[in-house]
């Protein structure tokens, strides 16, 4: 879950090295460093800290050279301190390595190496790929790189120099993301494309168990026993500017607002009013819309925000389609052995498409014979190419850690997908509807967008407060658990969703005038119920924000603050009643001072177990 670049070219590596880090930040943020390949020895600067820490401390005495690799950190062995920080180097300091993954057999590799007279300065387990090439060491780089990963177990995607071999970077993969930037008199190796696309959009993506050589003559890919393999050149579809936070002060923020255009990307082409269903091309390979009677369990598996998602879909598949549906976090599900077969349709949801526990699940659903389709944004991924098929949800690249408009097109995506699955089955009227709905979504975020400065108004009120209560039902259920976690995760609030109902149950204890509750209650089947919640609490003293459809006067005698949306289909309720969720996250985040595009302890995308 860090981030990895290297280059070799004609250019100075270090500031592009940097430069690449930067646009990694996303990835992991507690340690970073750079090594560059030069005059016979290698120059490492590494330290604790973000990457203009790491800037800082080098000033205008940047390492020279044209050969170099560097690294953003996420700690997952060793504390982030500038020992643990990468690159790591071998005793003899003449082979540098950046690494991305978890080595699980680092403490026996250690050991052999430690018996063997190697010493490590680290608490990592970075460290040991090193000594084992060190170990490995013959005649050339990437031979010694391949003897030394067939010891390894675990994931990695790594980068490697040496000046024992002055004029190569070696880079290899297994589990974790790995691209080469095909420049001209560039090349580059990167974590995601955000490292490069400023230089290349055209790419190589590498699979797992896969090793590339890049050279001053150009790059050669080949498995690890050095059989050469031939790898497809992609491009890019997005460049510079769509990573640029375009005047906005925060990515959450741009990202945000840029929901009426990911949510209308994610529907264009696909959406067909009149007929009120919807084309999925990428769907036709491997789950053509008449298959559908073939399976007799649909189970959606995903993490976070996306399992969020996901649980909206599970209610969208059974009201539409009519076939039993199970949500399934990706890291229980794929330890609990269950029982699919050939008539199970597993749907993975990812923003990143590299999430470790939903690809290991994917894996495990296709060993039992499942069709796995996959709902993906970042194209080209690990997640979306595990999958039989799948579908992108277009939002472009989401680089605040604290997934927004991945939300909204997730759950539009469903809908679509509800809409192709569900032709078979009646009332086909309804179907329509909700064709014609989704088609007005993009003007009604904006509608709600216009509300950004209430909102923020509203966050003053509440900055302060240590504990939030979120609360919806049906189809704002989920909202409510998306609420509470885009709270917890930039404001470092303790907030908790919640069925409204299971408040009676325990929760409802929680309540008194210092806990602000959040009730998602837009007009529908469920609304009347609803109400009498907003009622339980406000009898207890509770402070109540409530999310509700405009023209319903009915809450204004019990809530403090109301925050209306457009009225749509209920199935699509959630894609504007999480907006206003956001917005207040966000605005109470920026109040309180937090990092809100990096939070603490937390990671764009989550490469680890
Ligand atoms: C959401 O804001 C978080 N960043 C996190 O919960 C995220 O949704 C989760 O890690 C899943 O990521 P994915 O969609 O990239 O698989």
């Amino acid at each position: 879950m860090c981030g990895i670049v290297g280059y070799i070219g004609t250019a100075e590596a270090a500031p592009l090295l940097l430069e690449g880090l930067r646009r990694l930040e996303y990835r992991g943020y507690d340690s970073a460093g750079v090594t560059v390949c030069a005059n016979g020895s290698l120059d490492t600067r590494k330290m604790a800290g973000k990457i203009v820490d790491l800037e800082q401390a080098i000033g205008g005495d940047l390492p020279q050279g044209t050969l170099g690799i560097a690294h953003t950190r996420w700690a997952t062995h060793g504390a982030p301190t500038a020992t643990n920080a990468h690159p790591h180097h071998n005793g003899a300091d003449d082979i540098a390595v950046v690494h991305n993954g978890i080595i699980e057999n680092a403490g026996v590799l250690r050991q052999k190496l430690e018996e063997l007279g190697h010493e490590l300065r680290s608490e990592t387990d970075t460290e040991v790929l090193a000594h084992l090439i060190d170990e490995a060491y013959d005649d050339n780089l990437e031979e010694a790189v391949a003897a030394a990963l067939q010891q390894v177990e675990g994931t990695y995607g790594i980068a490697v120099v040496s000046s024992r071999d002055p004029e190569k970077l070696v880079a290899a993969r297994n589990g974790s993301p790995l691209l080469l930037g095909i420049g001209d008199h560039s090349l580059f190796v990167a974590s995601d494309a955000a490292a490069v696309v400023e230089h290349t959009r055209d790419v190589v993506y590498l699979d797992d168990g896969e090793l590339a050589v890049l050279d001053r003559e150009g790059y050669r890919t080949s498995d690890l026993r050095g059989s050469p393999l031939t790898k497809e050149v992609s491009r890019v579809s997005w460049d510079l500017g769509t990573i640029e936070r375009g005047g906005f002060p925060h990515y959450m923020l741009k990202e945000i607002f840029e929901q009426p255009d990911s949510v209308r990307d994610t529907m264009r082409g696909r959406l067909l009013v009149e007929q009120g269903t919807a084309r999925l091309g990428g769907l036709s390979s491997c789950l053509p819309s008449q298959d559908i009677a073939k399976y007799n369990r649909i189970v959606l598996t995903a993490c976070g925000t996306s399992w969020h998602a996901a649980l909206i879909g599970e209610y969208m598949l059974e009201e539409f389609a009519r076939i039993p549906v199970e949500t399934e976090y990706a890291s229980e599900f794929r330890y609990r052995d269950p029982v699919l077969d050939e008539r199970s349709l597993v749907i993975a949801l990812s923003q990143s498409g590299e999430t470790a526990d939903t690809l290991a699940a994917i894996r495990e659903a296709k060993e039992k014979g499942a069709r796995v389709v996959s709902i993906v944004n970042v194209v080209g991924s690990s997640i979306a190419r595990a999958a039989d098929c799948g579908v992108y949800i277009h939002a472009g690249p989401e680089i605040g850690v604290a997934s927004t408009k991945a939300f909204t097109s997730q759950v539009v995506a469903l809908a679509l997908i509800t809409l192709y699955l569900s032709t078979q089955s009646e009332p086909l009227q309804e179907q329509a509807t909700v064709a014609k709905a989704l088609q007005q979504l993009p003007d009604q975020i904006g509608q709600i967008l216009a509300r950004n400065e209430e909102i923020r108004g509203m966050a003053e009120r509440y900055h302060l407060n240590k504990n939030f209560l979120y609360l919806g039902r049906g189809y704002n259920f989920p909202v409510a658990l998306e609420g509470a976690l885009k709270l917890k995760e930039i404001s470092y609030i303790h907030a908790e969703g919640y069925p409204a109902a299971e408040m009676k149950h325990g929760p409802i204890a929680l309540i008194d005038e210092n806990m602000p509750v959040v009730f998602i209650a837009p007009q529908g089947r469920v609304y009347q119920k609803i109400l009498s919640n907003v009622e339980e609490v406000k009898a207890r003293g509770g402070r109540v924000i409530a999310i509700t459809t405009e023209g319903n006067g009915e809450l204004d005698r019990l809530a403090d603050h109301i925050v209306t949306v457009p009225t749509t289909h209920e199935m699509l309720q959630p894609v504007l009643t999480v907006i206003p969720l956001q917005l207040l996250a966000y605005h109470i985040a920026v109040l309180r001072g937090c990092h809100v595009d990096q939070p603490r302890n937390l990671a764009k995308s989550v490469t680890v177990e």
